[in-house]
Protein backbone atom coordinates (compact mmCIF):
# COMPACT_ATOMS: atom_id res chain seq x y z
CA UNK A 1 0.00 0.00 0.00
CA UNK A 2 1.31 3.33 -0.65
CA UNK A 3 2.58 5.34 1.81
CA UNK A 4 0.81 8.64 2.73
CA UNK A 5 0.80 11.19 5.59
CA UNK A 6 -3.27 9.74 6.32
CA UNK A 7 -1.74 6.16 7.05
CA UNK A 8 -0.83 5.65 10.84
CA UNK A 9 2.69 5.91 11.88
CA UNK A 10 2.75 2.56 13.54
CA UNK A 11 1.05 1.11 9.89
CA UNK A 12 4.16 2.66 8.67
CA UNK A 13 6.76 1.29 10.75
CA UNK A 14 5.12 -2.05 10.00
CA UNK A 15 4.75 -2.07 6.62
CA UNK A 16 8.46 -0.95 6.48
CA UNK A 17 10.75 -1.72 9.30
CA UNK A 18 13.68 0.50 8.11
CA UNK A 19 10.94 3.72 8.29
CA UNK A 20 11.74 3.40 12.12
CA UNK A 21 15.46 5.42 11.63
CA UNK A 22 13.66 7.91 9.72
CA UNK A 23 10.77 8.54 12.40
CA UNK A 24 13.88 8.07 15.14
CA UNK A 25 16.45 10.62 13.79
CA UNK A 26 13.20 13.40 13.57
CA UNK A 27 11.96 12.59 16.87
CA UNK A 28 8.72 11.36 15.60
CA UNK A 29 7.06 8.32 18.23
CA UNK A 30 6.09 5.11 15.95
CA UNK A 31 5.61 2.98 19.06
CA UNK A 32 3.29 3.92 22.16
CA UNK A 33 2.00 7.47 20.17
CA UNK A 34 2.36 5.44 16.66
CA UNK A 35 -1.37 5.22 16.50
CA UNK A 36 -2.04 8.27 14.80
CA UNK A 37 -2.03 9.70 11.18
CA UNK A 38 1.58 10.48 9.78
CA UNK A 39 0.25 14.51 9.12
CA UNK A 40 -0.32 14.73 13.03
CA UNK A 41 3.12 13.22 14.18
CA UNK A 42 4.57 15.21 11.85
CA UNK A 43 2.77 18.54 13.28
CA UNK A 44 3.87 17.40 16.61
CA UNK A 45 7.15 16.69 15.99
CA UNK A 46 7.30 19.83 14.13
CA UNK A 47 8.61 18.71 10.39
CA UNK A 48 6.51 19.08 7.12
CA UNK A 49 4.54 15.72 6.00
CA UNK A 50 5.97 16.00 2.70
CA UNK A 51 9.31 16.31 3.78
CA UNK A 52 9.24 13.11 5.95
CA UNK A 53 7.25 11.30 2.78
CA UNK A 54 10.21 12.15 0.64
CA UNK A 55 12.68 10.45 3.36
CA UNK A 56 10.37 7.57 3.40
CA UNK A 57 10.56 7.38 -0.46
CA UNK A 58 14.32 7.59 -0.83
CA UNK A 59 14.44 5.22 1.85
CA UNK A 60 12.67 2.68 -0.53
CA UNK A 61 14.81 3.79 -3.28
CA UNK A 62 18.12 2.88 -1.04
CA UNK A 63 17.38 -0.22 0.13
CA UNK A 64 14.75 -1.54 -2.30
CA UNK A 65 11.38 -2.43 -1.90
CA UNK A 66 11.32 -3.15 1.54
CA UNK A 67 10.29 -6.13 3.50
CA UNK A 68 7.09 -6.13 5.27
CA UNK A 69 7.90 -6.68 8.98
CA UNK A 70 8.50 -10.35 9.20
CA UNK A 71 6.86 -10.50 13.39
CA UNK A 72 3.71 -9.71 11.66
CA UNK A 73 2.78 -13.69 10.39
CA UNK A 74 5.44 -15.32 12.84
CA UNK A 75 4.20 -17.90 15.46
CA UNK A 76 4.09 -16.09 19.26
CA UNK A 77 6.65 -18.43 20.38
CA UNK A 78 9.23 -17.18 18.23
CA UNK A 79 8.22 -13.73 18.38
CA UNK A 80 7.94 -13.66 22.39
CA UNK A 81 11.45 -15.30 22.20
CA UNK A 82 13.38 -12.59 19.70
CA UNK A 83 12.03 -9.92 22.23
CA UNK A 84 13.47 -11.76 25.10
CA UNK A 85 16.98 -12.47 23.88
CA UNK A 86 16.94 -8.79 22.28
CA UNK A 87 14.86 -6.33 23.64
CA UNK A 88 14.92 -7.68 27.75
CA UNK A 89 18.71 -8.87 27.74
CA UNK A 90 19.71 -5.93 26.46
CA UNK A 91 17.92 -4.04 28.85
CA UNK A 92 19.70 -6.12 31.77
CA UNK A 93 22.86 -6.20 30.42
CA UNK A 94 23.26 -2.30 29.53
CA UNK A 95 21.09 -0.75 32.12
CA UNK A 96 24.07 -1.92 34.81
CA UNK A 97 26.37 -0.87 32.78
CA UNK A 98 25.02 2.58 32.32
CA UNK A 99 24.34 3.13 35.77
CA UNK A 100 28.02 3.06 36.63
CA UNK A 101 29.09 5.43 34.14
CA UNK A 102 25.93 7.74 34.97
CA UNK A 103 27.56 7.15 38.92
CA UNK A 104 31.32 8.34 37.26
CA UNK A 105 29.73 10.87 35.46
CA UNK A 106 28.03 12.33 38.56
CA UNK A 107 30.81 12.20 40.72
CA UNK A 108 33.00 14.42 38.18
CA UNK A 109 30.61 16.62 36.91
CA UNK A 110 27.49 16.84 39.34
CA UNK A 111 28.49 20.47 40.04
CA UNK A 112 28.78 21.71 36.50
CA UNK A 113 25.99 19.38 35.11
CA UNK A 114 23.32 19.30 37.80
CA UNK A 115 21.09 17.46 35.08
CA UNK A 116 23.75 14.04 35.08
CA UNK A 117 21.61 13.90 38.97
CA UNK A 118 18.56 14.04 37.39
CA UNK A 119 19.34 11.87 35.01
CA UNK A 120 20.77 9.44 36.85
CA UNK A 121 17.62 9.13 39.54
CA UNK A 122 15.22 8.94 36.27
CA UNK A 123 17.18 5.89 35.18
CA UNK A 124 17.76 4.18 37.83
CA UNK A 125 13.55 4.13 37.97
CA UNK A 126 13.29 3.31 35.00
CA UNK A 127 15.40 0.46 35.32
CA UNK A 128 14.00 -1.11 38.18
CA UNK A 129 10.15 -0.67 36.75
CA UNK A 130 11.56 -2.05 33.60
CA UNK A 131 12.74 -5.11 35.16
CA UNK A 132 9.75 -5.83 36.87
CA UNK A 133 7.94 -5.03 33.61
CA UNK A 134 9.59 -7.41 31.77
CA UNK A 135 9.51 -10.42 34.34
CA UNK A 136 5.47 -9.86 34.40
CA UNK A 137 5.98 -10.34 30.94
CA UNK A 138 8.27 -13.03 30.89
CA UNK A 139 6.66 -15.53 33.88
CA UNK A 140 2.80 -14.60 32.90
CA UNK A 141 2.12 -12.93 29.42
CA UNK A 142 4.20 -14.50 27.13
CA UNK A 143 4.14 -18.02 28.08
CA UNK A 144 0.20 -17.38 27.87
CA UNK A 145 0.39 -15.53 24.46
CA UNK A 146 2.60 -18.57 22.92
CA UNK A 147 -0.02 -21.32 24.34
CA UNK A 148 -3.29 -19.12 22.92
CA UNK A 149 -1.18 -18.80 19.75
CA UNK A 150 -0.15 -22.60 19.90
CA UNK A 151 -4.39 -23.45 20.39
CA UNK A 152 -5.37 -21.23 17.92
CA UNK A 153 -3.15 -22.85 15.28
CA UNK A 154 -3.71 -26.36 16.39
CA UNK A 155 -7.71 -25.19 15.81
CA UNK A 156 -8.27 -25.09 19.15
CA UNK A 157 -9.97 -22.35 21.41
CA UNK A 158 -8.33 -19.73 23.20
CA UNK A 159 -7.02 -21.23 26.62
CA UNK A 160 -8.79 -19.75 29.69
CA UNK A 161 -6.59 -17.42 31.99
CA UNK A 162 -6.90 -16.81 35.62
CA UNK A 163 -6.58 -12.59 34.71
CA UNK A 164 -10.14 -12.85 32.69
CA UNK A 165 -9.40 -11.44 29.39
CA UNK A 166 -5.79 -11.03 27.87
CA UNK A 167 -7.12 -7.13 27.39
CA UNK A 168 -6.54 -6.53 31.35
CA UNK A 169 -2.41 -7.55 31.69
CA UNK A 170 -2.08 -5.91 28.12
CA UNK A 171 -3.45 -2.82 29.26
CA UNK A 172 -1.34 -2.75 32.24
CA UNK A 173 1.93 -3.48 29.94
CA UNK A 174 0.81 -0.36 27.77
CA UNK A 175 0.54 1.83 30.79
CA UNK A 176 4.33 0.40 31.72
CA UNK A 177 5.37 1.29 28.02
CA UNK A 178 4.02 4.46 28.25
CA UNK A 179 5.84 5.25 31.46
CA UNK A 180 9.05 4.10 30.17
CA UNK A 181 8.95 6.56 27.11
CA UNK A 182 7.60 9.07 29.00
CA UNK A 183 11.00 8.56 31.37
CA UNK A 184 13.25 8.17 28.11
CA UNK A 185 11.88 11.60 26.50
CA UNK A 186 12.69 13.27 29.61
CA UNK A 187 16.80 11.97 29.71
CA UNK A 188 16.59 13.34 26.02
CA UNK A 189 15.28 16.37 26.98
CA UNK A 190 18.01 16.84 29.84
CA UNK A 191 20.87 15.69 27.97
CA UNK A 192 19.99 18.02 24.75
CA UNK A 193 19.26 15.36 22.66
CA UNK A 194 22.51 13.44 24.48
CA UNK A 195 24.58 16.00 22.91
CA UNK A 196 27.98 15.71 25.06
CA UNK A 197 28.65 19.08 26.27
CA UNK A 198 31.94 20.49 25.25
CA UNK A 199 33.90 20.51 28.98
CA UNK A 200 32.36 16.36 28.90
CA UNK A 201 35.08 13.61 29.20
CA UNK A 202 35.13 10.60 27.24
CA UNK A 203 32.75 8.47 29.63
CA UNK A 204 30.86 11.21 29.60
CA UNK A 205 30.55 10.57 26.18
CA UNK A 206 30.05 6.91 26.14
CA UNK A 207 27.31 7.18 28.75
CA UNK A 208 25.20 9.46 26.13
CA UNK A 209 26.01 7.40 23.49
CA UNK A 210 24.41 4.92 25.60
CA UNK A 211 21.47 5.93 26.73
CA UNK A 212 20.50 7.07 23.21
CA UNK A 213 20.75 3.32 22.34
CA UNK A 214 18.92 2.41 25.22
CA UNK A 215 15.98 4.78 23.89
CA UNK A 216 16.32 3.25 20.27
CA UNK A 217 16.41 -0.55 21.40
CA UNK A 218 13.35 0.50 23.57
CA UNK A 219 11.30 1.85 21.15
CA UNK A 220 12.22 -1.11 18.77
CA UNK A 221 10.95 -3.26 21.86
CA UNK A 222 7.83 -1.09 22.37
CA UNK A 223 6.96 -1.60 18.87
CA UNK A 224 7.02 -4.85 18.32
CA UNK A 225 5.00 -5.61 21.83
CA UNK A 226 2.40 -2.41 21.27
CA UNK A 227 2.19 -2.15 17.50
CA UNK A 228 2.41 -6.50 16.73
CA UNK A 229 2.27 -8.74 19.79
CA UNK A 230 -0.42 -7.17 21.75
CA UNK A 231 -2.69 -6.29 18.83
CA UNK A 232 -2.77 -9.69 16.94
CA UNK A 233 -3.29 -11.32 20.31
CA UNK A 234 -6.58 -8.86 21.09
CA UNK A 235 -7.53 -10.10 17.50
CA UNK A 236 -7.03 -13.61 18.22
CA UNK A 237 -9.48 -13.61 21.65
CA UNK A 238 -12.32 -11.85 19.81
CA UNK A 239 -15.25 -14.14 19.80
CA UNK A 240 -15.75 -16.51 16.47
CA UNK A 241 -11.81 -15.99 15.89
FE1 LIG B 1 9.06 -6.53 26.72
FE1 LIG C 1 6.69 -4.62 27.54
Amino acid sequence: MATTAERTVSEIAIENPASARVFESLGIDYCCGGKIPLRDACFKANVSPESVLRLLDNLKEAVGQTEPEKWVNAPFSELTAHIVSEHHDYVRSDGPRLLALLQKVKARHEWVHPEATTINDIFAALYQELCIHMLKEEQVLFPYLNSMDAAVRAGNAVPPAFFGSVRNPIERMLADHNDAGHSMARISTLSSGYQTPPDGCPTFRALYHGLAEFESNLHRHVHLENNILFPRALEMEKPGK
